[in-house]
């Protein structure tokens, strides 16, 4: 497939995988996806896994992302992680504001705005995502809650910044359901995004970021989501805890 961006596909483990499970997953993944060069290849495993899997993709075309962290850089916030702890383990992304955190923990996006600055200063590339519920779909709101994500999100952050910024558009009722978003529902909500950015940072810049599309995303759905113009990647949940799966999403992408 031939795109003006290159294509990146990242798996977020979410809380699953124990350290040899997870050791295990990127084994498989090394010796299925070591050749691809077509493709950004991402995984995110969950904190206590990140070194083991570093240790594993030493040396390989896989890159290392965490799944959340903390907008401090030290102090009493008691459980949390920082961008500085991530980069020791040699993590390049960090995904911000999945709905499960917007959900679960409440992060609104003016956290996720100070996150993302937080990770621009360690040299870490946020994957801020954003993403309407059914309700708000059906109420024929979700362009203006998305817009209203992706600028309250990305306040603060320069042209710069964002050129290292990654969105990721993940509609709440495709997450885990196995509903899938069209690949014209991905495509128009892709392109709105790429609008609002062109409208916050200009037409070089928007031009020049990643929109992935996340929301049980399978090997069968690929190829036709990756497809879409606007769409420049995914971001995969369970499908991306199996070798199988996840090196059929990547193959089926290229
Ligand atoms: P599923 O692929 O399991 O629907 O999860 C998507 C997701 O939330 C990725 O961040």
């Amino acid at each position: 497939m031939d795109k003006e961006r290159k294509l990146l596909i990242a798996g977020n483990w979410k809380m699953n995988k124990t350290v040899a499970e997870a050791v295990s997953l990127v084994e498989g993944l090394v010796r299925e996806l070591s050749n691809v060069k077509e493709v950004d290849i991402l995984v995110c495993p969950p904190f206590t896994a990140l070194y083991a899997v570093s240790q594993k993709i030493l040396d390989t075309q896989i890159r290392l992302g965490a799944q959340t962290m903390n907008e401090n850089n030290y102090g009493a916030y008691t459980g949390e992680i920082n961008a500085g702890m991530l980069k020791e383990f040699s993590v390049r992304y960090v995904i911000l504001g999945h709905s499960e955190r917007r959900q679960y923990y409440k992060e609104d996006d003016a956290l996720i705005a100070k996150k993302a600055l937080a990770a621009h200063a360690a040299a870490l590339k946020p994957i801020i995502c954003v993403g309407e519920t059914l309700a708000q779909r059906e109420a024929g709101q979700a362009e203006a809650v998305i817009g209203k994500q992706v600028e309250g999100s990305l306040a603060g952050l320069s042209a710069d910044q964002m050129e290292e910024t990654v969105i990721a558009y993940e509609p709440v009722w495709a997450i885990g359901t196995g509903k899938t978003a069209t690949s014209a529902q991905a495509q128009e909500i892709h392109q709105f995004i790429r609008k609002t950015l062109a409208k916050m940072f200009g037409e070089a810049v928007a031009k020049k970021v990643r929109i992935l599309y996340g929301g049980s995303v399978k090997p069968a759905n690929a190829r036709e989501l990756m497809s879409q113009p606007d769409v420049d990647g995914g971001l995969v949940g369970g499908a991306a805890l199996e070798v199988r799966s996840f090196s059929d999403i990547v193959k089926n992408s290229i």
